[in-house]
């Protein structure tokens, strides 16, 4: 079987995703370090566990495959926009202290979403589009907002999730997080090629934002953000199996 982890090349942004493992094994717990492992523990839920154990162990695998290095051995940076980082744990950006290596996680559901590439700092967002309950209107610009009433009712939950995916890799990209107001950031329309239109009273410059959707699962819509210049994103779908061992789907 192919080799479900492949360099990353200048100009490219690859975006691995992959569903959570169904049984914690062994070799995945000992990828973590010791706060990835405090967290993993002070999950409640078996499935948010599970989750986040995937997210953080393919982080650290396809990590490790491009710096030639031990995943259990990598040690990632967190930076905080907000804070000096340290109010109760390390949180913020993840990054590499000393690579050119960009990268972004994201869990929603039961799938998980990583993104690493060398054009400039990454965000990516993947959102499961089959939730219920009443949809956070607000987070959406009034021209969003307009497009979205136009649609019929049974295309609007997925088309809000397609808005919500594209803002998230924005503001995961540029580090700000929700501490940024989603509504005033406009996106292109769900429809139309993946596009940041306008951000008003975004005052910090930044390199150019480039906006792609990522294929993913049918319940799920996905979004990858790089800042600079423009470059060619690479999906992949991996799996794990039962001990831990990543695969490309069968
Ligand atoms: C980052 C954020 C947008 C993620 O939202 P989400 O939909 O719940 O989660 P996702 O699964 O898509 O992404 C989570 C990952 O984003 C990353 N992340 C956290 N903060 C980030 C930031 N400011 N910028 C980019 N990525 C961030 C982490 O890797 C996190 O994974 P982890 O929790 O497993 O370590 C949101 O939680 C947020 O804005 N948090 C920061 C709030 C903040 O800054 N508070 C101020 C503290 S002083």
């Amino acid at each position: 079987m192919s080799d479900p982890v492949a360099v990353v090349r200048p100009g490219e942004c690859h975006v691995w995703t992959a569903r959570a493992v169904s049984v914690p094994s062994p070799a995945l717990l000992a990828l973590l370090d010791e706060g990835e492992r405090a967290r993993y523990d002070a999950f409640l839920r078996d499935e948010p566990r599970a989750l986040y154990l995937t997210a953080h162990a393919l982080l650290r695998q396809v990590t490790a495959a491009q710096l030639g290095t031990d995943p259990a051995g990598i040690v990632f940076t967190t930076v905080c926009h907000h804070c000096d980082g340290t109010p109760d744990r390390p949180h913020g950006k993840p990054g590499l202290p000393d690579s050119p290596l960009e990268l972004s996680l994201s869990h929603s559901g039961e799938m998980v979403a990583v993104a690493l590439t060398y054009t400039g700092p990454v965000g990516v967002d993947i959102e499961q589009a089959t939730t219920r309950g009443e949809l956070p209107l607000n987070v959406l610009a009034a021209v969003e907002r307009a497009e979205l009433d136009r649609l019929p009712e049974s295309e609007r939950r997925a088309a809000f999730i397609r808005y919500w995916a594209r803002k998230e890799a924005v503001l995961k990209a540029t580090g700000d997080g929700l501490m940024a107001d989603p509504a005033t950031l406009t996106v292109s329309a769900p429809g139309r090629p993946a596009e940041l239109l306008h951000w008003a009273e975004r005052v910090q410059p930044h390199p150019p934002v480039r906006l792609y959707d990522v294929e993913t699962e049918k319940d799920y819509r996905a979004a990858v953000a790089v800042l600079g210049d423009a470059c060619r994103v690479v999906p992949h779908h991996v799996e794990y199996s039962g001990d831990g061992v990543l695969r490309r789907p069968r």
